[in-house]
This record gives structure tokens, sequence and C-alpha cells, in this order.
């Protein structure tokens, strides 16, 4: 078979795991639109994020807590159609999920049918377990998320790392054993202490995913916004800026006027 017709082969949740038995890191990044999603797909990340952190990148809001279902599914959907062999997963927005399993579960399902992602993530622990296992149990993938979880900033009351004092600690560990014992297939871990996050991740047979937990999960995953430096006053330790987007846009934004108002552009060479 030629390279141009080689089939391209999806990763599944069994690659994730077969990942972590294999002692191979997983790549996971967010994407929320079309564009972006054919370009990660295309580099070769593992799995694709419809974060609900679009409430904050794509829309403007302050926190995660005022997108809807209706609106990560029209981000989901555009992801979707980029990515060829990425697992996409998407977030079940605030409220989608918390008041019992059935909302839970019709939620998951409108998620699965209409974006047609591959598997959703929820934020929680033993509290969302019993929501866990119906989603599981009609064959829906769950990844589930520990540690700073968004959806809870008014609980948190601040961003600040969790679980660096004992009791929340030894909570975040039941809870990611409890969560696997549900049948997640991953785990994100987020913004915990490097130690705690390798002590968990050891603890699983499932894969741990990192965000601000140090270096020894099974993956990491970041904010596309962060990474590329397109989002210019978050700037916390764990974001590692590969690019500087926000000055480049800006500057190539400021050419393009200057050009337009110097009459120098369209160009003849760009005229018909
Ligand atoms: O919504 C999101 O982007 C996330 C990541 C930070 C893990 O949940």
């Amino acid at each position: 078979m030629s390279s141009a017709t080689q089939e391209i082969k999806r990763i599944t949740t069994h690659t994730l795991q077969k990942m972590k038995a294999a002692g191979e890191k997983i790549s996971m990044l967010t994407a929320y639109d079309f564009s972006f999603a054919k370009i990660f797909d295309e580099a070769g990340l593992d799995v694709l994020l419809v974060g609900d952190s679009a409430s904050n990148v794509m829309a403007g809001h302050e926190t995660t807590l005022p997108i809807t279902l209706d609106q990560m599914i029209y981000h989901a959907q555009s992801v979707v159609r980029g990515a060829k062999r990425s697992l996409v997963v998407a977030d079940l927005p605030f409220g989608a999920y918390q008041s019992n399993e059935e909302i839970a579960l019709s939620s998951a399902i409108r998620m699965m049918k209409e974006a047609g992602v591959h598997a959703l993530k929820l934020e929680g622990g033993i509290e969302i377990c019993s929501s866990v296992k119906k989603i599981v149990s009609a064959g829906i993938p769950v990844m589930g998320h520990l540690g700073l979880t968004p959806q809870s900033i008014y609980k948190f009351g601040t961003y600040a790392v969790r679980a660096k004092e004992e009791a929340e600690a030894e909570k975040l560990k039941s809870d990611a054993l409890a969560l696997q014992d549900a049948g997640v297939f991953a785990v994100v871990l987020e913004k915990i202490p490097a130690a705690l996050a390798k002590e968990v991740s050891q603890s699983l047979h499932i894969p741990s995913i990192g965000i601000g937990a140090g270096g020894d999960c099974d993956g990491q995953v970041l904010v596309m916004h962060d990474m590329l430096g397109i989002n210019n006053e978050f700037n916390p330790r764990f974001v590692r800026k590969y690019l500087n987007l926000y000055d480049d846009i800006k500057d190539a934004a400021q050419q393009y006027i200057s050009n337009i108002k110097a009459k120098d552009f369209p160009n003849q060479h760009e005229s018909y």
C-alpha cells in the first residue's frame, strides 16, 4: 500500500493503556476549532481535549462555569472534523452532570451523538462515581479530573496548588482509586505536588495526564493558548511557552494596517 493510501490508525483509549504499560508518554493539548485541531492532529498529538477552558480562552469568561453544553458541542463538532488520528475527548461542562446520574447520562449521550467525540471528561472524585458508572455502562469512555478542578473554583476560592496538606492528598488518592474502580480510562491531575502525582500515577493501572503535576505522570496536557503564547496575561510556572503568538499576531496585524494606510496593499500581483 502506498503511503498516500495508507489508512490512518486512530488512537483509542486502549492505545493509551498500552502506552502507559510500555512507559511511552502521552501527549495531549486542548483544541476548540477545526483549523487548530487539523494542525495538532497532523503534528501527532495523541489526544485533543475540547476543554471547557473554551469558556476562558474562546469566550473571554473569567471562569469555566458559564459555558453551556450546546456551546461545548459546537466546539467539539469542529475539532472532530479536524482530527483524523488523535483521540478527541470533550469536557462535560458545569451543570451538565452534577444534578444526578440520569442528567449526566443524557448530557453524555448528546455530546457523543451530536459532536462525535470519542470520550468525555468529568471533574470530581467519589461524588461523581455513580454518574461515571452510568455513563461507562452505556459504552461511553470517561476520563477523570482531580486536583485543581476549575468548575469548583468558587469552593476553592483560588487557583493555587491543591492537595498540599495531608488530608486533601489522602482524599485525592482515594478519589483516584474510586474513579479507576468506576471505570475511567485515564485521569487528569491538575496543579498538585509532583511527589503526590507520582504516587497516584504509580498506584493506578490507568494513565494519569498531568498539568502542573510534575514529570512523573503518564502524559502531559496544556491549554493551547498558553503553550502558543496567545494568552500573554497567564504565566504560571507549569506553562512552557513554545511560541509568543500574542506579539507575533499583533505585529502582523500592525504591519497589515500600515500597508493599507500606505496604499501598499494590495499591489499589482495581488490584484486581478
Ligand atoms: O478545560 C481544560 O482545558 C482542561 C485542562 C486544563 C486539563 O480541563
